[in-house]
């Protein structure tokens, strides 16, 4: 300090003093410091006194010292004490944010698990790859020549109606949300060289309300082989063996007549379900038949060269009887919990 006050009992005292307010206004370890620097360093006034003492004349000097001493001796007292209770407060605040609750509940990563329609989709198709089959594909958003015209649905053709439509706007995009899978059909003989066996598992639109059986995003699995002479008989062949894969070795399947544009003869396919609720009973599982002469002039195939059978069913459907649910929502809402149910098989 450039202008110190004369060394006196009260200039020490206040000295003192005011170091001591200074620390116990310090609320951190780090503002004591500071303090201290301020009260306690070497250009503190106290620090000035004590270095006066020198030049005080040789009979003052003692009783001089003694008071500086004295003022000194507080000061480091009062910082020592201060810090020792700032040092306790900071331990203690660092300990209550550190403070772990053993009653809480812990966020854990939970194990994530495939849909059982991803699984069930997966073993479909692995079924064919067994026989050589190839799995196929398609857009969802689907032009309606592939989804209707070249199935042999006729532009008014009272099956067009079969099938509740998600049309996309502007309609003359002539774009529609796929209502099945078989557009896959054509796409596939359209790209691939003769014989095809393909099988097309994807997801599919119609626009039905969500309850209990129905929902509008749902999924099938498509299946076209055309090839020389196929018949009937091989439809039935395939579509048994399918059947016995998904619900064991003594599943039946029955066909009965129907009516499907891409398909003449055309049938739907029931399959024997022992363990229905309500009794053993037959159980409607998907539509098939021999591939339309005009789809496959659609996709530039001789018909009097080359025939062959398709079929479609619905994953969800199959995964019900399965399974024995008989709750559509369940599948659809995603929750992990019904989800792990079914395993991680593949
Ligand atoms: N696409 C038909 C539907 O969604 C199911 C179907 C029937 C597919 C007969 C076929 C078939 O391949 O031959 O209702």
């Amino acid at each position: 300090m450039s202008d110190p006050s004369p060394l006196t009992e009260s200039s020490v005292a206040s000295a003192a003093d005011a170091a001591i307010t200074a620390f116990a206004a310090a609320t951190t370890i780090a503002e004591l410091r500071l303090a201290r620097a301020a009260h306690a360093g070497e250009q503190s006034p106290l620090a000035q006194f004590n270095a006066s003492l020198k030049s005080i004349p040789a009979e003052d000097r003692a009783a001089a010292g003694k008071l500086v001493g004295q003022g000194r001796a507080r000061v480091a007292e009062a910082l020592s004490a201060r810090e020792a209770e700032l040092a306790v407060a900071e331990e203690n605040a660092r300990l209550a944010a550190e403070a772990v609750d053993v009653t809480a509940v812990p966020s854990r990563w939970r194990t994530g698990s495939r849909h059982p329609l991803s699984l069930l989709m997966e073993q479909m198709g692995d079924v064919f790859i067994g026989m050589g089959w190839e799995i196929g594909e398609g857009p969802e958003l689907e032009n309606e020549w592939f989804n209707f015209d070249s199935l042999n649905f006729d532009e008014d053709h009272p099956a067009r109606a079969m099938q509740d439509t998600f049309f996309i706007d502007p309609v003359d995009s002539h774009l529609v949300l796929r209502t099945h899978t078989s557009p896959v059909q054509i796409r596939s003989l359209l790209t691939r060289d003769l014989p095809v066996y393909v099988v097309a598992p994807g997801r599919v639109f119609r626009t039905d309300e969500l309850d209990a059986t129905h929902t509008p995003v749902f999924h099938q699995i498509e299946g076209i082989a055309i090839d020389k002479g196929l018949t009937m008989a091989n439809l039935r062949g395939t579509l048994e063996h399918l059947a016995r894969a998904m619900f064991g070795e003594d599943a039946q399947i029955r066909l009965r007549p129907n009516y499907f544009p891409f398909t003449e003869p055309s049938a739907e396919m029931d399959v024997w379900s022992p363990n229905a609720k309500g009794g053993a009973r037959w159980i409607e599982w998907g539509g098939c038949g021999m591939v339309n002469r005009n789809v496959l002039r659609a996709a530039g195939i001789d018909p009097d060269e080359y025939q062959g059978f398709a079929f479609g069913m619905g994953i969800e459907r199959t995964l019900m009887f399965r399974n024995d649910l008989n709750e559509m929502r369940d599948i659809v809402e995603g929750d992990i919990r019904f989800s792990q149910q079914f395993g991680m098989v593949v």
